[in-house]
């Protein structure tokens, strides 16, 4: 048995309105819901106060992303503060989505994960490569580089779960195989014992992304090194139930 918590967020990305969203949050609430899993759903911002009156308590609340600084002139963004004032507990920083369309740095998604935990919110810090790197056999340097500068922002480990998301299984329906996804995991968990610490590498969650769905999520949840996962289409969808009940 793992000591770590099985984590299943459901990032709904851009997508649903209050009817849509509304019956996906009555199918969790009156889901049977494994007790053993973390479970977080990341609404789109404008929606964070109606996931979070909605959903059942046992189910937390992301945002998918928020800017550096508690407050000030930056229109268009949200602040942790405004996040923890609508009762969201948990943050998604560094998506690829966020990297490559909107063009975030490390730089500025270190400064993120910082200023998250500082304000007591919890961070999923995703990370992962392109197919093109992929294929340049880069995989481990990109996402050891990508960890590197989320760990340098780290002070406590204890809220902070790591999602590997390789960007070409992102809404692709081409799931990184079992072997796939356990072979980076432990990678990055070598990583975490090299570069931070033992108790760390064997606390931390890493998560996966990238097109699980309820076919496929048992097979990954076995391995030895996902501890759960980031689901975008598949959470807007019944079989979210299925995916949270994976290791059931
Ligand atoms: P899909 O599950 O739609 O591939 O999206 C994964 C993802 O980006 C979760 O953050």
């Amino acid at each position: 048995m793992s000591p770590r918590k099985f984590f299943v967020g459901g990032n709904w990305k851009m997508n649903g309105d209050k009817e849509t969203l509304g019956e996906v949050i009555m199918t969790l609430n009156t889901a049977s819901l494994n007790d053993e899993t973390e479970v977080v759903c990341g609404a789109p911002s404008i929606y964070l106060d109606y996931a979070r009156s909605k959903l059942d308590r046992r189910i937390g609340v992301a945002a998918q992303n928020c800017y550096k600084v508690p407050k000030g002139a930056f229109t268009g963004e949200i602040s942790p503060a405004m996040i923890n004032d609508c009762g969201g507990s948990w943050v998604i920083l560094g998506h690829s989505e966020r990297r490559h369309v909107f063009g975030e740095s490390d730089e500025l998604i270190g400064q993120k994960v910082a200023h998250c935990l500082e304000s007591d919110l919890g961070v999923i810090a995703c990370i992962g490569e392109k197919l093109e790197e992929r294929e340049a056999e880069t995989t481990e340097d990109v996402v050891f580089a990508q960890t590197k500068v989320i760990a340098d922002n780290v002070k406590d480990w204890a809220r902070v779960v790591l999602a590997y998301e390789p960007v070409w299984a992102i809404g692709t329906g081409r799931t990184a195989t079992p072997d796939q996804a356990q072979e980076v995991h432990e990678k990055l968990r070598g990583w975490l014992r090299a570069n931070v610490s033992e108790s760390v590498a064997d606390s931390v969650r890493i998560i996966y992304g990238g097109s699980v769905t309820g076919g496929n999520c048992k097979e990954l949840a076995a391995q030895a090194d996902v501890d759960g996962f980031l689901v975008g289409g598949a959470s807007l969808k019944p079989e979210f139930v299925d995916i949270i009940n994976a290791c059931s």
